[in-house]
């Protein structure tokens, strides 16, 4: 078992009708995969035993809220999951997602239909090592990149019916329209939503604020830009006058932007893991908040 400190803090937000409460400064595995070429989240890491340092440090550290996914690799990141934190923390909430395959040209195809579904779901019990798996995100994937309307009932009922079975504990949504959402909350409780957000990309703050109306979890994805971590000047001038860096600024401000936002920062470095774990103690002055939401078009 990892011996645990709690250097991310203490402050937790509890996911609605659960009795799980986790960090609000959690961690994205999605960059432990590898890469093959044009093949982005592909294959083994290059370093396998850095990846699962990375792990063992972000839960040694505190953070008991781990973001995945079986299409990551595909199957690679659990894998690694499972060998680095086996046998898991009783409080350690694992997040994985449904909804994807990979191509053999490293494309994200979708699955979505019931027997995809089903097996995503064993793919990732098997792959985690785990009974029953604590939240499994439905991704949306209308548009891959951004949300898209479209009916998500005939995958949700099938998440429900996998909820009823006691493999899926808790079920949330990705990728996802204010629409969708409201449809899925027909079918069953929804706890999280899992949205692309940053300091830049904003399209979501109207929705954050309902969602935190009615204590559900919103959780950007890509707090840090993604693939491309966000460069501004506006975000290095004000890290350098609060002494710290722009990622952990960035990260900073999400944290203050609304109490129901968990963050997920994904890297492969414990260098960096351990700068972004910094943040949840940076405090940012109003006055410099007005500063940052200039950079997205303004305040929210
Ligand atoms: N639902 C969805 O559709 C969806 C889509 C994408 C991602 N996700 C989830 O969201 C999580 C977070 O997204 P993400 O990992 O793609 O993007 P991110 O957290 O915005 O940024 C990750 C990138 O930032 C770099 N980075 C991290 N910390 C840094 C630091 N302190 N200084 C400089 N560079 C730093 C990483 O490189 P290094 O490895 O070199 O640190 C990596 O290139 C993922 O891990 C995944 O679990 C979900």
């Amino acid at each position: 078992m990892i011996e645990r400190t709690d250097r991310v803090g203490s402050f937790g937000f509890t996911l609605p009708g659960t009795s799980m409460t986790v960090n609000r400064m959690g961690y994205g595995a999605m960059q432990l995969a590898g890469r093959d070429g044009d093949k982005l989240v592909w294959g083994p890491p290059g370093d396998v035993d850095g990846a699962i340092a990375v792990l063992r440090e972000a839960v040694a550290s505190g953070v008991n809220h781990i973001d995945t996914a079986d299409f990551y690799g595909p199957h690679v990141t659990n894998q690694i999951i499972r060998k680095a934190l086996s046998p898991y923390p009783d409080d350690l909430v694992i997040v994985t997602k449904v909804s994807a395959r990979r191509g053999e040209d490293g494309s994200w195809i979708p699955a979505l239909s019931r027997e995809e579904l089903i097996t995503a779901v064993h793919d990732n019990l098997r792959n985690l090592g785990l009974d029953a798996l604590d939240v499994v995100n439905l991704r949306s994937m209308f548009s891959i990149h951004e949300p898209a309307e479209g009916s998500i009932e005939a995958p949700m009922t099938v998440l429900a019916e996998l909820q009823q079975k006691g493999l899926v504990r808790h079920i949330g949504l990705s990728n996802v329209t204010p629409a969708q959402i409201a449809q899925a909350r027909r079918i069953a409780p929804i706890v999280c939503v899992q949205n692309q957000y940053n300091l830049v990309y904003r399209a979501d703050d109207a929705l954050i604020a309902d969602l935190a109306h009615d204590g559900i979890a919103y959780v950007p994805f890509f707090p840090l830009g993604g693939f491309t971590p966000l460069q501004s000047d506006t975000l290095s001038e004000v890290a350098t006058r609060l002494g710290a860096t722009p990622m952990q600024v960035a990260l900073a401000w999400l944290l203050q932007r609304s109490p129901n936002i968990l963050v997920i920062p994904g890297t492969s470095s414990v260098e960096h893991l351990r700068e972004n774990l910094q943040a949840s103690r940076l405090q940012v002055p109003s006055e410099v908040i007005a500063d940052l939401d200039s950079i997205g078009g303004g305040p929210a």
